[in-house]
């Protein structure tokens, strides 16, 4: 184990691995999930009940729940119309004298406008943590990497992310006073119980043989049939449709993960690689029958978790790739997703809030781009999109 810096808290391997790629100067924290990194940071934020952190509203729920878990008051602004992350202006409109925090999203690997928002957090004294969960770390936007613009930075290495340790996520910083917090959050955080690390692994050895574009549609239902079973670990639990809060928000990275991670962290070339190629061809095909091509910021460098459309008929689209096997992603389907619209309330989330994003919700699929995606299933999911589909008029 490496020496952390900060004092008498030894970083897993795993854990020096992920920091040395931000630099000598970063501090790295280990969780079982994206969710309980966050968690661990806003707890080390040490919010109090009338603090409020400003979020995009579109997002994963557990995003949201954190926060609440965390004592303060999500606040939703809307998104970048045509795009997919906060709108600076937005952002400005929601800040009052109680706000304490930022999270800037990168959705689906996309750099957010983060130097603008970077400058209004500044303006106001708020804290800016980059939610990385959709970024393949050492991702860069504008020449410098994302997950190190902010205060704090966390990444997720769940099923669906840009690579996978089962379930997983790591918590990111160079701030020493925050990161002498975080040991201390950290070191209150169980450890996995053996059961659900052993269910983990099975997981993960199935996970390898099963999970294939023609199988998507088949191996997302299986899994959440067992999940609900309670044979497999889920991804998010029921309880969190609600806003209730899970035992294993609080805990730290499991043995099996960690090593996992360790083998994967230091072979991402070919991830990277295999994304930027299939996201070009996936624009070239689109392109050539006239579909409108998302406008990057600063497209050259980026690494997308998966490729958004949005398309005119999304309800339809995802039902009938289900039946066809033909694997498309369908998140975000609301501002706080999976959560349905009528439930948003549950969050603090008022409808209209954040219309853009709300629209995009009811447009948006994905196409994807992991390394089991070969050209030839590349040509049958744009084809199939082409055939049953037009693009969403804005
Ligand atoms: C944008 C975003 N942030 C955070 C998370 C949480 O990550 P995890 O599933 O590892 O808790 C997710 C998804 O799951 C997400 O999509």
């Amino acid at each position: 184990m490496a020496q952390n810096k900060q004092g008498n808290r030894l970083m897993q391997p795993y854990e020096s691995r992920f920091s040395a790629i931000f630099g000598a100067d970063h501090y790295a924290f280990s969780f079982w999930k994206g969710r309980a990194a966050l968690y661990a940071i806003l707890q080390s934020m040490e919010l109090s009940d009338d603090d409020e952190v400003i979020l995009p509203g579109y997002t994963c729920v557990v995003v949201a729940n954190a926060i609440r878990y965390a004592g303060a008051k999500p606040i939703y602004a809307d998104i970048e119309q045509g795009g997919f992350n906060l709108n600076p202006a937005s952002v400005k409109e929601r800040i009052t004298s109680k706000t304490r925090a930022l999270i800037v999203q990168h959705t689906y690997g996309i750099p957010a406008d983060v130097r603008s928002l970077q400058a209004i957090a500044e303006e106001h004294g708020l804290k800016v943590i980059e939610d990385c969960a959709h970024v393949l770390p050492g991702s860069k936007y504008q020449g410098e990497l994302l997950g190190s613009f902010g205060t704090a930075s966390f990444f997720s290495s769940q099923w669906s992310k840009p690579y996978t340790t089962g379930l997983g996520g790591m918590a990111i910083t160079r701030d020493r006073e925050l990161a002498e917090r975080l040991t201390r959050t950290h070191a209150t955080f169980d450890k996995p119980p053996l059961r659900q690390n052993a269910q983990l692994q099975i997981q993960y050895a199935l996970y390898q043989s099963l999970f294939k574009p023609k199988l998507y549609w088949y191996s997302q239902k299986s899994l959440h049939a067992l999940s609900r079973l309670g044979i497999f670990v889920g991804s998010s639990n029921t309880k969190e449709l609600t806003g209730e809060k899970p035992a294993d928000v609080g805990w730290r990275m499991g043995a099996f993960q960690q090593r996992v991670g360790l083998a994967r962290i230091d072979d991402l070339k070919p991830n990277v690689s295999h994304r930027q190629s299939l996201s070009g061809y996936y624009s070239d095909l689109l392109r050539r029958h006239g579909w409108p091509i998302y406008d990057h910021r600063d497209a050259g460098a980026i690494t997308l978790l998966r490729y958004p459309l949005q398309v005119e008929n999304k309800k339809d689209l995802l039902e009938w790739s289900s039946r066809a096997g033909i694997e498309l992603g369908s998140w975000f389907e609301t501002p706080l997703h999976p959560v349905a619209l009528a439930d948003h309330h549950l969050m603090d989330y008022r409808l209209g809030l954040c219309p853009v994003a709300e629209s995009t919700a009811g447009k948006v699929i994905n196409l994807p781009l992991h390394e089991r995606v070969t050209r030839s299933d590349a040509d049958r999911i744009t084809q199939f999109v082409l055939s049953h589909s037009s693009p969403a008029s804005s």
